[in-house]
């Protein structure tokens, strides 16, 4: 396993890895003050480093949550979030009795869109006496533990995102109404991390659909086997929630898991997600 290289120092912040190669907490900054251009910058190389970043103790407001989320790029509204909320660009995620937590399924965020998400941002809002841990998957690691030789193999091939195989769902609609807003995607099945040049796996559980030009069978075959690369416990950290927690992942370079083990509890979560660019692979 690859040991993550002594990184440039900060000062806006101190890391507390909670892994050699993905999650830190960032300790001492305050995301709901005016954070200078250079805390930010720090903040994304953290991102860039870590994958996934945690902060503590954040008591903020949903329009510093998005405020925040802003200085990273623009935001995405998904198509779960109610035409008439407030701030559309908050998708809150509720679960509680007669409702139970449907993110537990490895995932990288928004994969369905044509250029998917950079990160997201989730703010707790109500927490679980215990449980509802969230677990990051480094993709990067992930890739690189792969023989040559499959390595070979993947990197030319591609992938079909599907936003109908989770949301036709959840939202009550056919697949073809959601295709005519959002089109079936695809996706290099490792993408080039556009900011740090790193390979990573880009295929998910939640909406990946099959491998193009593969029989059904030999494309159900590699994705689970490139699949449970994410469930390798040496490649993950997994984030316990407290009041006024947040996390803020790289959608590039991570998937995420959410333990829907509180039920009947409630969890409520608020989440904000940053507009990425269109996946490559560069050979
Ligand atoms: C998500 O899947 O984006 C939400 C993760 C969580 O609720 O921990």
């Amino acid at each position: 396993m690859k040991i993550a290289v002594a990184e440039q120092p900060y000062c806006h912040f101190v890391p507390e890895p909670l892994s050699p190669t993905i999650g830190a907490v960032l300790r001492g900054i305050d995301l709901g003050s005016e954070l200078p251009d250079e805390a930010i910058a720090e903040v994304r190389r953290a991102l860039l480093a870590h994958k996934v970043v945690f902060f503590r103790d954040q008591k903020i407001t949903r329009a510093q949550h998005i405020a925040f989320a802003r200085r990273f790029g623009t935001l995405e509204i998904h198509p779960a979030t109610p035409a008439e909320q407030p701030d559309r660009e908050v998708l809150r995620i509720e679960h509680g009795p007669g409702n139970k937590g449907r993110e537990n399924a490895w995932h990288s965020d928004v994969t369905w869109r044509e250029a998917p998400s950079l990160g997201s941002v989730l703010r707790a809002i109500e927490i679980p006496p215990v449980g509802g841990d969230t677990l990051f998957s480094d993709m990067e690691a992930a890739y690189e533990a792969l023989s040559d030789e499959m390595k070979r193999f993947v990197c030319g091939l591609t992938a079909v995102h599907d936003i109908a195989r989770v949301f036709a769902g959840r939202l009550g609609k056919s697949a073809e109404e959601l295709h005519e807003k959002f089109p079936v995607q695809e996706h290099p099945v490792v993408r080039t991390h556009p900011e740090t040049g790193k390979r990573t796996l880009y295929v998910n559980t939640g909406f990946t659909d099959h491998i193009k030009g593969l029989s059904h069978k030999e494309s159900a075959w590699l994705l689970e086997h490139l699949y449970a690369q994410a469930a390798i416990p040496e490649f993950q950290c997994r984030f316990r929630w407290e009041e006024n927690s947040i996390a803020f992942w790289d959608n590039r370079a991570c998937q995420h898991y959410a333990a829907s083990d509180y039920y009947p509890q409630r969890r409520i979560m608020e989440r904000v997600t940053i507009a990425g660019d269109r996946p490559f692979f560069r050979a």
